[in-house]
C-alpha cells in the first residue's frame, strides 16, 4: 500500500479503519470473499477515510461511528474503482491486475455492487440520518458523473464547463462529502461543516485535475496505473482543453479524440504536442489555485494538528506523482 507520509500522526486510526474493512468484507461466498481481500490487501492512499477522521477531530465524536464511516468511504471508493476499471477497460490499478482481468464483467460488476452494499450498511451504523442522506446523494452524482463523461467522449463536448462539472460529479463529491460527515459526527457548529465542506470540495478538485495531468506525464510504475489512456479513449481533460484553446494545431488531437486515428503513434505525437504546448503547467497552475482555496476554507477551524495536516495535504496534492 502506497501511504503518505502526512498521515503518520493518524496512522493508528487508519489501521483501526483497515480492519473495520476486514471485517465488514467477510462473506460466505469463498470466491467473492478472496477477490474483497485482494481488493482490500492492494489498498491505496487511503486519502477520502483520512478526511473523515481528520474533519471530526475538532470536537468530541463517537469514535466507533466515526471508523464506521471511514470504512464506508473507502469502501465506496473501492467500488466505484472497480466499476471505473471495468467500464474504462483498465488493466492495472495499484501495480495489481484489475479484476475485470481475471473475472468476467458480470462478477466484476456484482463485486462491486456488493462493496457498494457494505458501504452503505456501514453508513447507516453512523445512526445519523444526516450522514447517511449525503452518501447515499453523493453515490448518486458520482454515477451520474461517470455517465456524463461516458457520454461526452470525443469532440461533442470540448468545454472547461463539462469538465469541470464530471470532475466535480466523480471525485470531488466524495470528498466534500467524506470532510462534511465527518464534521457531522462531531456535531460541528455549521459554519465549521461548510467550510470543511468546501475544503473537500476543492480538493477534490486540484486532486482530480493532477490524476488527470498525471496521465499525461506520469510515471507507470510509481503511479500503480498506466498513462496516456485518457486521450487514447476519447476522454477530455484539463490539459486537452488548455492545448486546444491556446491556438496551436489541433489536427491530431483531435483525430485521436473524435477516434479516427488511435494508433500508438498518433497518440503519442498527441500526448507530445499537448506536453510541450505549456497546457501541463496551466492545468498544474489551476489545481494550485483550487489548493489554495481549499486552504483558504479552512481559516474558520480552531488551529490544531489536525488542521495542520488538512492544510500540508493541500499542497501534497498538488505535488504528488503518485
Ligand atoms: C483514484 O483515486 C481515482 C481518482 C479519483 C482519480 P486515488 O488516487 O485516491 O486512489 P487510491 O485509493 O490511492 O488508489
Ligand atoms: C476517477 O476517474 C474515477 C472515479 C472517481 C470513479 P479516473 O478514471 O481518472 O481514475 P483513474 O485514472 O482510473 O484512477
Ligand atoms: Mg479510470
Ligand atoms: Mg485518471
Amino acid at each position: 500500500m502506497k501511504t503518505i507520509a502526512l498521515f503518520n500522526p493518524i496512522r493508528d486510526d487508519l489501521e483501526r479503519v483497515e480492519r473495520k474493512m476486514r471485517q465488514a468484507i467477510q462473506t460466505e461466498h469463498e470466491q467473492l470473499t478472496e477477490v474483497l481481500q485482494y481488493l482490500l490487501a492492494n489498498g491505496g492512499k487511503r486519502i477520502r477515510p483520512a478526511l473523515v477522521l481528520l474533519s471530526s477531530r475538532f470536537h468530541p465524536a463517537d469514535e466507533d461511528k466515526v471508523m464506521a464511516l471511514a470504512a464506508a468511504v473507502e469502501i465506496l471508493h473501492t467500488a466505484t474503482l472497480v466499476h471505473d476499471d471495468l467500464i474504462d477497460g483498465s488493466l492495472l490499478r495499484r501495480g495489481k491486475p484489475t479484476l475485470n482481468t481475471f473475472w468476467g464483467p458480470g462478477a466484476t460488476v456484482l463485486t462491486g455492487d456488493y462493496l457498494f452494499s457494505q458501504a452503505a450498511s456501514l453508513a447507516a451504523d453512523t445512526q445519523n440520518i444526516r450522514v447517511v442522506t449525503i452518501f447515499s446523494h453523493t453515490l448518486a452524482i458520482i454515477c451520474w458523473g461517470e455517465l456524463r463523461q461516458l457520454f461526452s467522449e470525443g469532440t461533442n463536448q470540448l468545454t472547461r464547463e463539462n469538465y469541470y462539472r464530471r470532475i466535480s460529479s466523480k471525485t470531488a463529491s466524495l470528498f466534500a462529502t467524506s470532510a462534511e460527515a465527518g464534521a457531522v459526527l462531531s456535531n460541528a457548529p455549521e459554519e465549521e461543516t461548510q467550510a470543511l465542506r468546501d475544503y473537500g470540495h476543492n480538493l477534490g478538485m486540484a486532486f482530480q485535475i493532477i490524476d488527470d495531468v498525471l496521465d499525461f506525464i506520469g510515471d507507470e510504475a510509481q503511479m500503480g496505473k498506466p498513462a496516456g489512456s485518457d486521450l487514447q479513449r476519447g476522454i477530455v481533460t484539463l490539459p486537452t482543453l488548455h492545448f486546444l484553446s491556446q491556438g496551436n494545431d489541433p489536427e491530431t488531437v483531435l483525430q485521436v479524440l473524435n477516434g479516427a486515428q488511435r494508433d500508438e503513434t498518433t497518440v503519442r505525437a498527441a500526448v507530445d504536442a499537448i506536453c510541450a504546448s505549456g497546457a501541463i503547467e496551466a492545468a498544474v497552475a489551476e489545481a494550485h489555485r483550487f489548493s489554495q482555496c481549499a486552504q483558504e476554507a479552512l481559516q474558520v477551524l480552531p488551529a490544531n494538528q489536525h488542521r495542520r495536516i488538512l492544510f500540508d495535504l493541500a499542497d501534497f496534492i498538488i505535488q504528488r506523482d503518485y
